[in-house]
Formats: structure tokens, C-alpha cells, sequence
């Protein structure tokens, strides 16, 4: 195991509230780092050009980001993996899935609009991880919200100590650009277009008299607001940073070039490199010299022409060869690694090593799902892969009976990849479907015909929440399970759930049988 690439790994999730910049960012991020060339290859859907980070026809129709894509690029001496996640709020549950495969995170606020919910929600799962957070405050060039009413709104509804790094210069048709606090430099902007390398104006030790002449009122009031945030903001620290407590705050314009190497360089000179990760059995460090891994993503059919599905996988520790024996810890069984690929968005890319931190896409015919584990040998299961309990619940039928038997086959492969939850009544009847999202429905619909040639009923069903059940005492969940079979479904693992159509329900139950516990959030272990 080499340490010094485990040392310039870095592996971050985007996240943000629809429309406040993402797909902007990430192009422009992978723009900077030379692995595109061409603008609008990530980003492009509305000018027709189709998004190399949708693979799915859905997402090209409804031009939401569905599926979540992983690249990965150099800057400078650094490896980024860069996982995109899907904007959506009905994609939350994937996002999650996605940002427990990340050591940071990089925030992207609509300046105009400010901490919005979905950033909210995305956040709480951050925090819970204490994944280390880079703020980047978007759209500078147009009219946004107070600077100082940003940074306070992020302090209260994140719970994060804001420490700006760089602060603006005015803003929309007088946005001049920002002062570097940290390199006491301003950087001048320029509305950009999409061909700009980054390389921007900046005017060093500028005394106020200068500022004032060239940049007028906007320059004598950003220094006030500096000079103001300066006694009240604490110094950075990156140990606060790393555990989750304090956030660097960048401003900027993506869409204009315009802050985005900032980002870059503050994740690669303060974001982790890949750390410890808990296992079952204990903490497994990314150095140790073998290879362990964990599957936090499967995709069906990602790419028709492959016809296959493919595991994302995050390496934990030691160094993955292409060809080596991998053991996944589930079923016992283990595989030769021979196809295995790494993501430059729609390309596929043979890759023949890869080190903790990066991520490796597995195509397999059902050999690994979501949550597994995988080894050269040693029994480890890898914890905190979240599954939530869903909100919203459906039955499914087939359309024609006599492709009953492909519908159940489907079902099987998109339960296992979380793409939907599906719980089987033990009693017997309709499958049901379970999402935390309405959209989810559709895309399963979709993607059971598009993919699968298998045409469906989806219908409201008259349970509204459910639990899973687990007790410490296999008999009394046993009696448990028997005395409400007609309400106790199987999900995609066989975890047995608790259907309910209202919260109460719940209660009694809880009431009448203490040693069960209904729980509302499972994970994989
Ligand atoms: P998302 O992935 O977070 O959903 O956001 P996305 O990048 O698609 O950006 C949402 C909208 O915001 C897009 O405009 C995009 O061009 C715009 N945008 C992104 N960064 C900036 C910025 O720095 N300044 C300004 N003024 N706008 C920005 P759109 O009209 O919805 O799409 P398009 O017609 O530009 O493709």
C-alpha cells in the first residue's frame, strides 16, 4: 500500500438544493482539471445536448439529474473522486447512500435564495457522519441576498460555524469580484465564458485608497463587512473543519469560472484523505495492505448497451489489482475481478488499480448488492449504509399475466439496488412498493418497460408507513410475526417489516409487544 497515493486521494459529494448550481459546478470543477474540454458535456440538457451524467432516458426527459454519476480526475498532485448525486428530493435516499461513500462534501447555496430545504435534509446526514463541509455561496453576478444574512442563516440552520474565505465585492451588475482573507488578495472577476482557464486578475496588498478608485462603493463596503465579520467569525480551524464544525465559506460565480479553483484547492489542501471506516468485527484503517471495500450503489442496465448492472464500489483500504480474487463477506462466495471500471462520466474507463478513497464500478449479473462487503478473505462487514423507511406505498401488478415471471425477476434487481423498496406480504397479495418520493414510482415504471419489457399497474395501497421489526428474542419476534402475519411484508434482504396505515397502529403494537423494536431507519450489517 502506498501511502502517499492514499495521501492525495480525495473523495467528495456536490450537494445542493435543485437549481442552485450543481451540474454548473461539476462541470466547471472537471473543466478546471482538464478532464473535459468541452462545456456542456456534464451540463448541456436544456440546449438539447444530453448531459454525459444522465444515462437515463427519464432524466433527459424530465432533465433532472436521476442517476448518480462518479468521476474521477488529477489536479495537480491530487486524485478527486467526484460522486454527483441526484438533486431531486425524491432521490434523497440515494444521495444518502451516496454521501456515507465520501470523506467531504462541497455545499452549493443559491446566494439569492439561501439555505433551502433539500440542502437542509442533505446536511442532517452530513452531520450525523461529521463529514467535513466547503461552502460555496453561487451566483454572485446576479442580485443576491445579503452576504452577511447568508453567512448567519448557514450558522443557523446548519449548525456549522461559517468561516468565510473569501468575501464579495459587491454584487450582480456590480459584482466586481472577491478579497482572498485567507491570502489577503482580491481576485477581480470578469463575466467568463464557458472556455475560461481559471486564470483571473488578482491585485495583492491593494491599499483602501486603490480599491476604492477602481472598484468604488462596492470595495469600501465589502472592507467594512470584513472588518465586521473579522471580530465576530472564529479563525479557521481545521480540526473544527474535519469534525464536521466549522465550514470555509466561498464566493463566487460557477457559471461564470469564478471561485471554482478555489473549491478545488481548498479540498485538496483541507479536506481528508481517506480515513478509518467501521466495520462489524472493527475499525479498518486505509492503509492496511488489503484490499476491503463496500458496495454503496447498484445500477441496473446503466448503460443498454452493456445490459449489465453495475456496483459502485468505495475502496476502504489497501489497493485493488484488476484480476484479483474478491471475497464478498455476504454469501461467501468470491469472484475474479477481471472487468472493472472506473467513470469518466458516459465513458467507461478500464481501470487496473485503484487505492482507499477511490471508487470502482463492478458490472455483475447479481453477484453484489447494495451493502455488501467485499475482502480478500477476511470476514468483515462493513456498517452505516442507511436504508430509510419509506413514506409513500404502492401496489403493483403486471399488465399482462404472462409476464409475471419477469416482473418478479425485475423487481428482485431494482430492490436490490435501492432504486425502490419492495416488500412481499408474507400472507400472500399484491407486491408492494415503498419510496420516499412519488417520482421514484415513475422511474421504476419507466424503467420496468424501458428495461424490461414488462408493463405495470402501480396503485395507491392503504398502508401509509411501515417499520422494520427486530427483537434480540428470535422466538417472540417469531410469535410477533405470526400474530400480524396479514401486516408483515418481506423487503428485498428479507427483513421483515411492519405495514401500517397510520402511526398509531404502531403505538398499539408497541404497547402490547415492548421487546420489539419498529425501526424506522435500517442498516445494512
Ligand atoms: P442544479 O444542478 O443544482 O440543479 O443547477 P444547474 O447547474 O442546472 O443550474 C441551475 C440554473 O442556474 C441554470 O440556469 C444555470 O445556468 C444557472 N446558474 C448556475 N450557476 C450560475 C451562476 O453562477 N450565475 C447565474 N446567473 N446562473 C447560474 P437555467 O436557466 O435553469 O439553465 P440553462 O438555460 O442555463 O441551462
Amino acid at each position: 500500500m502506498s501511502v502517499a497515493e492514499l495521501k492525495r486521494r480525495r473523495t467528495f459529494a456536490v450537494i445542493s438544493h435543485p437549481d442552485a448550481g450543481k451540474t454548473t459546478l461539476t462541470e466547471k470543477l472537471l473543466l478546471f482539471s482538464g478532464a473535459i474540454q468541452i462545456a456542456g458535456t456534464v451540463k448541456g440538457r436544456k440546449s438539447g445536448r444530453y448531459a454525459t451524467s444522465d444515462w437515463m432516458e427519464i432524466e433527459k426527459q424530465r432533465g433532472i439529474s436521476v442517476a448518480s454519476s462518479v468521476m474521477q480526475f488529477e489536479y495537480g498532485d491530487a486524485v478527486i473522486n467526484l460522486l454527483d448525486t441526484p438533486g431531486h428530493e425524491d432521490f434523497s435516499e440515494d444521495t444518502y447512500r451516496v454521501l456515507t461513500a465520501v470523506d467531504a462534501a462541497v455545499m452549493v447555496i443559491d446566494g439569492a435564495n439561501g439555505v433551502e430545504a433539500q440542502t437542509l435534509k442533505l446536511l442532517e446526514v452530513c452531520r450525523s457522519r461529521r463529514t467535513p463541509i466547503v461552502t460555496f455561496i453561487n451566483k454572485l453576478d446576479r442580485e443576491v441576498r445579503e452576504p452577511l444574512d447568508l453567512l448567519d442563516e448557514i450558522e443557523r440552520h446548519l449548525g456549522v460555524a461559517a468561516v468565510p474565505f473569501t468575501w464579495p465585492i459587491g454584487m450582480g451588475k456590480d459584482f466586481k469580484g472577491v478579497y482572498d482573507i485567507q491570502h489577503d488578495q482580491v481576485r477581480v472577476f470578469r463575466a467568463g465564458d464557458d472556455t475560461a482557464n481559471g486564470v483571473v486578475e488578482t491585485l495583492s496588498s491593494l491599499d483602501d485608497d486603490e480599491g476604492e478608485r477602481r472598484f468604488g462603493f462596492p470595495w469600501k463596503r465589502a472592507k467594512d463587512e470584513i472588518e465586521l465579520i473579522g471580530a465576530a467569525t472564529p479563525d479557521f480551524d481545521r480540526e473544527a473543519f474535519l469534525a464536521g464544525e466549522q465550514s470555509p465559506v466561498l464566493f463566487g460565480s460557477a457559471i461564470n469560472n469564478f471561485g471554482v479553483k478555489e473549491i478545488l484547492d481548498a479540498l485538496v489542501d483541507l479536506a481528508p484523505p481517506p480515513s478509518m471506516r467501521m466495520a462489524v468485527e472493527r475499525p479498518v484503517l486505509p492503509d492496511e495492505p488489503k484490499f476491503t471495500g463496500v458496495v454503496f450503489k447498484v445500477q441496473a442496465n446503466m448503460d443498454l448497451a452493456h445490459r449489465d448492472r453495475v456496483a459502485f464500489i468505495r475502496v476502504c483500504s489497501g489497493r485493488f489489482e484488476r484480476g484479483m480474487a474478491i471475497k464478498v463477506t455476504r454469501s461467501g462466495k468470491t469472484f475474479r475481478a477481471n472487468n472493472v471500471v472506473t467513470f469518466l462520466s458516459q465513458r467507461r474507463e478500464t481501470v487496473s488499480e485503484a487505492y482507499a478513497g477511490d471508487i470502482i464500478g463492478i458490472p455483475n449479473h447479481g453477484t453484489l448488492s447494495l451493502g455488501d462487503t467485499l475482502t480478500e478473505g477476511e470476514q468483515l462487514q462493513f456498517v452505516g449504509l442507511p436504508f430509510f423507511a419509506p413514506e409513500i406505498f404502492q401496489t403493483i401488478e403486471v399488465v399482462d399475466p404472462m409476464r409475471a415471471k419477469q416482473l418478479g425477476e425485475a423487481l428482485k434487481q431494482l430492490g436490490e439496488e435501492g432504486a425502490i423498496q419492495v416488500f412481499r406480504p408474507t400472507h400472500g397479495g399484491m407486491t408492494i412498493l415503498g419510496a420516499v418520493g412519488q417520482l421514484q414510482f415513475e422511474v421504476v415504471s419507466h424503467r420496468l418497460s424501458a428495461e424490461y419489457k414488462v408493463d405495470v399497474r402501480i396503485m395507491p395501497a392503504r398502508y401509509r408507513m411501515s417499520r422494520w421489526v427486530t427483537c434480540d428474542d428470535a422466538a417472540e419476534l417469531r410469535r410477533f410475526m405470526d400474530a400480524y402475519s396479514v401486516r408483515i411484508a418481506l423487503d428485498a434482504s428479507n427483513a421483515p417489516t411492519y405495514l401500517a396505515s397510520h402511526i398509531s397502529e404502531i403505538e398499539v403494537a408497541q404497547k402490547a409487544w415492548p421487546k420489539i423494536v419498529f425501526n424506522e431507519l435500517r442498516e445494512r450489517s
